[in-house]
């Protein structure tokens, strides 16, 4: 190595769970940080959320007042994106799952970051090839991960496009190192990467269980906590992550491979179509209540 900048600050673009609390996990590890979102409520709502967690770690004593505050002193929001707000060493990406969107934010992420800025999508639905296709720069760019919730999940996967360079790789792995977290590294990409299609064989085995009658979805849930120590069941994650989320990466697997056997299951295609997304609209599998607890099936 390397010519290639150090990381000190970093761009977050999508304020959604994802986002923001990918933006906090980098100011608590003492990066600054711009949080940017096309919607000024979306980013009222995301610190907001983000300051009540930070407020429980107060409480709970995993966290002093002064650390938290400093963290929030790195942290700037923005609806805008111009050169000021992209004068970043590296851009984190976490809009919604639409590649055109990606592709259209990315075109425009290119040309207002700095040249040797690293560009890189949170994208769970789509590879670094895909993203990047149009871009110049095709060797800064990489998807980097995480897991839902970001402040508490220690995995963030760093996956390789064909054009990734050895430069980029290593310096987003060093940068997921420096924020505590586990990078694990892909050297070749492929859709789902590794945890999610691991995640996918179970979650399509819990969802065959329950569309075939065979067990109600909270008995799943049950077996999977208490008999295989998994800290949530497969339906009470897809309440966490958002059903639309899976729904839509699991539509895109089958787009890339025309396999009858990756389509989306009727049961959740059917949520989607009801817009119960999980916890974001307080029902999903299960029923939420305001506070985001289950309140019920
Ligand atoms: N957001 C942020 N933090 C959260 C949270 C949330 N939604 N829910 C819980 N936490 C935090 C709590 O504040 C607490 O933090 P602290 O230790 O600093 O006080 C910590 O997590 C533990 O919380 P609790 O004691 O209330 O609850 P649990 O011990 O039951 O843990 C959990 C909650 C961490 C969510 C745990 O149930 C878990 O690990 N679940 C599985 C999550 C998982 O598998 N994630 C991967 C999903 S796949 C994915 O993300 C793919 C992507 O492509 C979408």
């Amino acid at each position: 190595m390397s010519d290639q900048r150090s990381i000190d600050s970093v761009l977050v673009v999508g304020a959604g769970a994802m986002g923001s609390q990918i933006a906090m996990v980098c100011a608590l590890s003492g990066y600054d940080v711009v949080l940017n979102d096309i919607s000024g409520e979306a980013l009222d709502r995301a610190v907001a959320s983000l300051r009540s967690r930070m407020q429980r770690k107060i409480d709970k004593g995993t966290a002093s007042p002064a650390e938290i505050d400093s963290a929030f002193a790195r942290l700037r929001t923005t609806d805008v994106l111009e050169e000021e707000s992209c004068e970043v060493d590296l851009v984190i990406e976490a809009a919604i799952e639409k590649l055109d969107v990606k592709r259209e934010l990315f075109a425009t992420l290119e040309r207002l970051a700095p040249a040797d800025a690293i560009l890189a999508s949170n994208s769970s639905s789509f590879v670094p090839s895909a993203i990047a296709a149009r871009l110049d720069a095709r060797d800064r760019f990489c998807n980097i991960h995480f897991f839902n919730p970001a402040l508490v999940m220690r995995c963030v996967e760093v996956i390789r496009g064909p054009e990734t360079s050895d430069d980029t790789m290593a310096a987003a792995i060093d940068f997921v190192r420096r924020i505590g977290k586990e990078p694990v590294q892909l050297d070749k990409e492929i859709t789902g990467f590794v945890a999610n299609r691991i995640l996918d064989a179970v979650r399509t085995e819990a969802v065959a269980l329950y569309e075939g009658g065979y067990a109600s979805f909270e008995d799943i849930d049950l077996a999977c906590r208490t008999a295989l120590g998994y800290p949530m069941g497969p339906f009470e994650l897809m309440d966490l992550t958002g059903i639309d989320i899976g729904y839509y990466s699991r539509s895109q697997r089958f787009a890339d491979s025309g396999d009858p056997a990756d389509a989306p299951a009727r049961s959740v295609a059917a949520l989607v179509e009801r817009g119960d997304l999980g916890r974001k609209t307080g029902r999903g599998w299960y029923v939420y209540d305001e506070s985001g607890t289950k309140a019920g099936p």
